[in-house]
């Protein structure tokens, strides 16, 4: 298996960054059913100049578990990338991976994200100053293309590649198709037959099971495999994809109950109040905050099983911990596995996430 720089991961399979969901409970949580690498979500450049409460939040992790942790940052200019990566190096960053694929327009038309897709000189010249300021691998998650007409992710896979880029993800889509449509796996394998071992190649695109898992390993020829929505209320995909056991109810139950503790108080310590508050009205303010912050991964965990849309709509009226501790115990202690539940996509992407 080709190292990512001076790190040999211990097995082929990555959470992807996914903004709003990849925080540090949830790698954690990643982490211990066996994913080899749980890169953040993308945080900015310039956030990490003015480091505030939110930042900081992005920037929390455990250096006991997340091993190596590898950080997401996005922007567009070469020096201020490689400012910030500095920054984020002294915050514990073992590795910078660098957001070359978000879509979302606010992100893109400062010239960053999927923007760098259209101008391969500046993208290489962000990997060399971020490597040079550092010292750090450099690693970066591209889509295919912008659109149909410009898939040009082997031109950028050279210019990567020779600004020493040490691992290269991509996800099989243009920016211009959201989430529409398939990833396309046969341009996944184009770019590892290009590439060869000159640099690891991740990739990314629909990966659900562990039988889509071993398929890309087997169709595309790359390096590793980065699971995103697959994962979502599934953390115990990385333990079936190195031959463990579906959950038992009780390991399902306690999962989500210590992920859904660790929340409150995750996202308790990182909330900014802009409002003057007695300290039980914060605590109140934080619990609802937390209690309702926590919807989509129960709505994610009861996916799949028998009386999901009854849970849902029970923690959707929740507004204490109390509330969603009871609702959670008895449905997923009590949980059965829905054959007839739909099966396919997940509405979702990062839009939502970044507004
Ligand atoms: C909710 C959500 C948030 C995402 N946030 C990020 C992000 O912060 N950085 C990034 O590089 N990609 C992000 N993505 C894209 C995913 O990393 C991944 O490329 C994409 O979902 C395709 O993989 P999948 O089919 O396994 O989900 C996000 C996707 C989703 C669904």
């Amino acid at each position: 298996m080709l190292p990512i720089g001076p790190y040999q991961l211990r097995n082929r399979f990555i959470l992807a960054p996914m903004a709003g969901v990849s925080e540090m409970p949830f790698r954690v949580l990643a982490f211990e059913q066996g994913a080899a690498l749980c890169p953040t979500e993308l945080i900015s450049a310039q956030g990490l100049f003015r480091i505030n409460t939110r930042t900081m939040r992005y920037l929390r992790y455990d250096p006991k578990v997340e091993v190596p942790y590898s950080l997401q940052l996005f922007g567009g200019e070469p020096e201020a990338m490689a400012k910030a990566a500095v920054v984020a190096k002294q915050y514990g960053a073992q590795i910078i991976d660098i957001n070359m694929g978000c879509p979302v327009k606010k992100v893109t038309k400062t010239g960053a994200g999927s923007g760098l897709l259209c101008d391969s000189p500046r993208a290489a010249d962000i990997v060399r100053q971020v490597r040079e300021a550092t010292g750090l691998p450099v690693t970066v998650k591209i889509r295919s293309g912008w659109d149909a007409n410009s898939l040009n992710y082997l031109e950028m896979a050279d210019a990567l590649g020779a600004a020493g880029c040490a691992a290269l993800a991509m996800h099989g889509r243009t920016r211009a198709q959201g989430y529409s449509g398939l990833a396309d796996w046969s341009a996944i394998a184009r770019l590892k037959r290009h590439v060869g071992d000159k640099m690891p190649i991740i990739g990314n695109g629909d990966v659900k099971t562990v039988g889509d898992a071993q398929r890309m390993l087997e169709e595309t020829g790359c390096d590793y495999v980065m699971i995103g929505r697959g994962a979502l209320g599934n953390p115990w995909l990385f333990r079936e994809l190195l031959g463990g056991p579906k959950p038992t109810n009780e390991e399902r139950c306690e999962l989500v109950q210590r992920h859904f503790r660790w929340h409150l108080t995750f996202s308790a310590e990182a909330r900014v109040h802009k409002e003057q508050l007695d300290p039980e009205a914060r605590a109140r303010k934080d619990e609802l905050m937390a209690v309702h912050g926590f919807r989509s991964h129960l709505g994610w965990y009861s996916h799949g099983l028998y009386g999901a849309s009854a849970f849902r709509a029970r923690v959707n009226q929740a507004d204490t911990r109390q509330q969603v501790e009871d609702a959670l115990e008895s449905f997923f202690l009590g949980a059965s596995v829905d054959p007839a539940a739909f099966a396919g996509e997940q509405e979702l992407d990062y839009r939502t996430a970044l507004g």
